[in-house]
């Protein structure tokens, strides 16, 4: 039996297996113009609706009056809140058990927040109604920052809570205090640092909408909706609307883009459902770029405190950190709900650490909800951030190179799996041979030569380096630590090969872009022999595939296609019987060659079959202590996580008379352990970099005094283009997780994860010999100058 981890191999054997460069299936029609969005759907009888927002912050709902919007021909219906209320939807649960109202009941809590919604038959209408809908508000005072909604004096967010007296929501600790402040109080060296992770939006090309249906005649639910995670959509519709399940279709058809923005249900998917139910007729929801910056769920948003005590050599004994978390005016972060915090526990990143201490308060505070996984593992982006900073804080400190300081804490690679100090179980690593081989990828000893000839000189332009050695946690769950809403996050996959030898994989996770349709072919191509062209992999539809817990957290390839593997092992089980029948050999005689991928009697390898002809012998010839046919379910439910890493080095130059910063060198060395499709893992890495890029350098949530969103739509939300992104320098390294059947750990959240503290590091190496410890994100030309002249390095 060949099920435990494989050695990566590129089977070159041209079926599109496992390593192969295989082109993606799904670009055909994207390319050509034939994928097939929500906002494509088109229904008979199909009626839009628009909804109505507040202008306010912090407000009072004094009166609504939808008369002059009623009046508009073609409008067919103006909802507030009390029309949910008579179907018992004024309100619906949040992922972390809070109660956010659909349309505002009562008090406004963040600007733009829904208030009512405007039904009628074509878009235009629907948009000029909403625009004649009269709200009045008592308009309140706001508070938009966390620090200060937690003041004694702060107006209070959620007073219709019985027990809420303050915007303080919860606190959360891990690791061991004392130990960790005993390690601290004898400590040769201390540092520490004050880092803020701004609120960011995942800004998905394709905003978020639905297309509701209610069929009377079947007593159906159908909505096909912008989700990351159809089946789970599906039970919380079903819980919130008193629809039984099994009369509620969930679709997610193409995907523009998640990246964790479509994993919350939002009030919008509600409204449609509901008009739909209502009026009996479809009714379709489509978000606006700024409605989707501006009310669905943001990402980050920490203000975090980092400190590490070390020895005079460098070695890290202890990390503590404390942070304060605006969680916005519900409490609606996505994610696991025993974790409140998220994977931010995981802080103490690639090194070996003996006490670890983390604390957490989260808060409220008239802003829009959120606290997704901005393509990340929930919050373990802020915990790298954090660890990657608070190394480079410690090297200078020091005066020892960030990659010497590095090496002296690496978890050694014959630890693993090791335990952390948080209580994560690592499963593999090599952090020393990824960071070789991006130092050498990156030239590093020449651009540390570069950078003290341009100091020594008074050059204009300043390099720096910086450099992240990351570690992820990816593939939720296991079930019983990791739930969503009480459902535990397993996976799944179910194959059916057909009578002519080519199959359909059924997978519960939904792809959003990257390449799904592809890589999940490809394991079965792998472990059945098969061609991968002759294999279809379909997903996001609740009807027809198996239950699933959706695709974010990095948790497609460690968790479905984990069950992808399975089920097509016991796929090849089973074709071993019928190999058996149709060979006339004895079944314990029969050998399956992963090189040819054929199955032989042993020892007379000419005496074979191949996969096409055992199906046929299923369905036309079953032996007779079979079932016909050639088909496994498998639902996986991950021992543990699996642990991706990286180390990336990138080279700026900054200029000192405009803060400018040029990117001169953009070095990534990951490891995934085993790799599907390189290229796409490529492709993952290119596109999470410039995420990176915008992150560290663009992109910003931000508020005024008054609550108004300064920064929500994208002439204030500042996306890289192809402008902005240098050429990046990719490498690997292989590591296969001991426990996944193909030894793979996920990918696509590396190099968001992983990029932001390596660009901060070098940008602030540039000007450490002056002086610097810290420059905030986004680092724009002016926070850049406004540091460099702190300093005195500005010209
Ligand atoms: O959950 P999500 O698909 O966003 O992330 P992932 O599991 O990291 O996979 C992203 C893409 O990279 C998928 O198409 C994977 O199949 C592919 N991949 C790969 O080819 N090899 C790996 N070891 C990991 C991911």
């Amino acid at each position: 039996d060949d099920g435990g981890p494989q050695p990566e191999k590129h089977c070159g054997h041209g079926r599109g297996g496992m390593g192969e460069e295989v082109t993606r299936k799904e670009d055909k029609r994207f390319i050509t113009g034939r994928g097939n969005y929500v906002d494509d759907i088109k229904k008979p009888g199909m009626l839009h609706c628009e909804i109505v927002r507040s202008p306010h912050a912090h407000a009072r709902i004094e009166d609504i009056d939808g008369s002059r919007a009623m009046a508009l021909d073609g409008v067919v219906a103006v909802l507030t809140a009390d029309d949910l209320l008579e179907h018992d939807l004024a309100t619906m649960p949040t992922l972390m058990d809070d109660t956010q109202d659909v349309l505002v009941n009562d008090k406004v809590k963040f600007q733009s927040q829904e208030v009512a919604a405007v039904i009628a038959e074509d878009r235009y209408t629907a948009k000029d109604a909403a625009e004649k809908v009269e709200v009045e508000y008592d308009v309140l005072e706001p508070v938009v920052d966390a620090e200060e909604a937690l003041e004694d004096d702060a107006p209070l967010i959620r007073d219709e809570l019985d027990d809420q007296e303050d915007n303080h929501i919860f606190d959360w600790e891990t690791g061991d205090k004392e130990a960790t402040q005993e390690v601290f109080d004898e400590a040769a060296v201390t540092v520490e640092e004050q880092m803020e992770y701004q609120r960011l939006h995942p800004a998905p090309i394709e905003t978020c909408g639905a297309v509701a249906d209610w069929d009377p005649g079947k007593d159906k639910m159908t909505v096909h909706m912008t989700s990351q995670a159809p089946h789970a959509h599906r039970t919380l519709f079903s819980q919130v609307s008193g629809i039984p399940e099994h009369k509620v279709r969930i679709v997610s058809p193409d995907v523009g883009g998640g990246f964790g923005n479509k994993v919350p249900i939002y009030p919008g998917y509600v409204v449609a459902a509901a008009a739909s139910y209502v009026l009996e007729q479809p009714v379709k929801w489509i978000e606006e770029r700024s409605e989707n910056i501006q009310t669905t769920g943001f990402a980050r948003d920490y203000d975090m405190t980092g400190e590490i005590a070390a020895t005079e050599d460098g070695v890290i004994q202890g990390v503590k950190v404390d942070v304060l978390a605006n969680h916005g005016a519900y409490n609606a972060a996505a994610q696991p709900s025993k974790f409140p915090a998220g994977f931010f526990n995981i802080f103490t990143g690639s090194y070996d650490v003996d006490a670890a201490y983390g604390s957490l308060t989260g808060a409220f505070t008239n802003t829009a909800p959120g606290g997704v996984a901005y393509r990340c593992s929930f919050r373990v982006t802020e915990a790298v951030y954090l660890i990657e900073r608070m190394v480079k804080v410690l090297a200078d400190e020091l005066d020892v190179d960030p990659a010497e300081i590095r090496r002296r804490n690496f978890i050694p690679s014959d630890a693993f799996p090791y335990e952390s100090a948080t209580g994560w179980n690592y499963d593999s690593g090599d952090y020393e041979k990824a960071l070789d081989k991006a130092l050498e990828m990156a030239d590093y000893e020449h651009y540390r030569e570069e950078q003290q000839r341009r100091i020594a000189e008074d050059a204009d332009k300043l390099i720096g380096i910086g450099i992240s050695s990351f570690t992820e946690v990816v593939g939720a769950g296991p079930g019983k630590q990791c739930d969503i809403a009480g459902i535990e996050m397993f996976d799944s996959a179910d194959l059916r090969v057909n009578p002519t030898g080519n199959a359909v994989l059924r997978i519960g996770v939904q792809t959003q872009g990257q390449g799904h349709e592809t890589t999940f072919a490809q394991i079965v191509a792998e472990e059945l022999g098969m061609d991968v062209d002759d294999i279809t992999v379909e997903h996001g539809d609740t009807d027809t595939e198996p239950y699933g817990l959706g695709t974010y957290g990095s948790r497609s390839t460690p968790v479905a296609g984990a069950a992808a593997a399975v089920a097509a092992r016991k796929v090849r089980d089973k074709a071993k019987s019928i190999a058996a029948n149709e060979l006339e050999a004895a079944e314990e005689d029969i050998e399956w060659d992963r090189e040819s991928g054929e199955f032989h009697v042993a020892g007379a390898p000419d005496r074979s079959i191949t996969i096409t002809e055992i199906a046929a012998g299923a369905y036309m010839n079953s032996p007779g202590n079979e079932e016909p046919g050639l088909e496994a379910v498998n639902y996986y439910d991950p021992p543990e996580m699996t642990y991706p890493f990286g180390s990336y080095i990138v080279v700026v130059e900054v200029d000192r008379e405009t803060g400018e910063v040029d990117f001169e060198k953009f070095v990534a060395v990951d490891d995934c352990g085993n790799r599907i499709n390189p290229m796409i893992i490529e492709g993952q890495i290119h596109g999470g970099l410039a995420q990176g890029i915008g992150t560290a350098m663009l992109e910003h949530v931000t508020y005024d005094d008054n609550g108004n969103v300064t920064g929500g739509d994208f002439m204030n939300y500042l996306l890289p283009t192809a402008n902005e992104i240098p050429n990046f320098e990719t490498g690997h390294t292989v590591t296969p997780s001991p426990h996944h059947p193909i030894g793979a750990k996920g990918v696509g959240e590396s190099p968001t994860v992983g990029s932001p503290p390596a660009i901060v590091n070098a940008v602030v190496d540039a000007m450490s010999h002056a002086g610097t410890s810290h420059v905030e994100m986004p680092m724009t030309p002016d926070t850049v100058w406004e540091e460099l002249d702190e300093v005195g390095l500005s010209i």
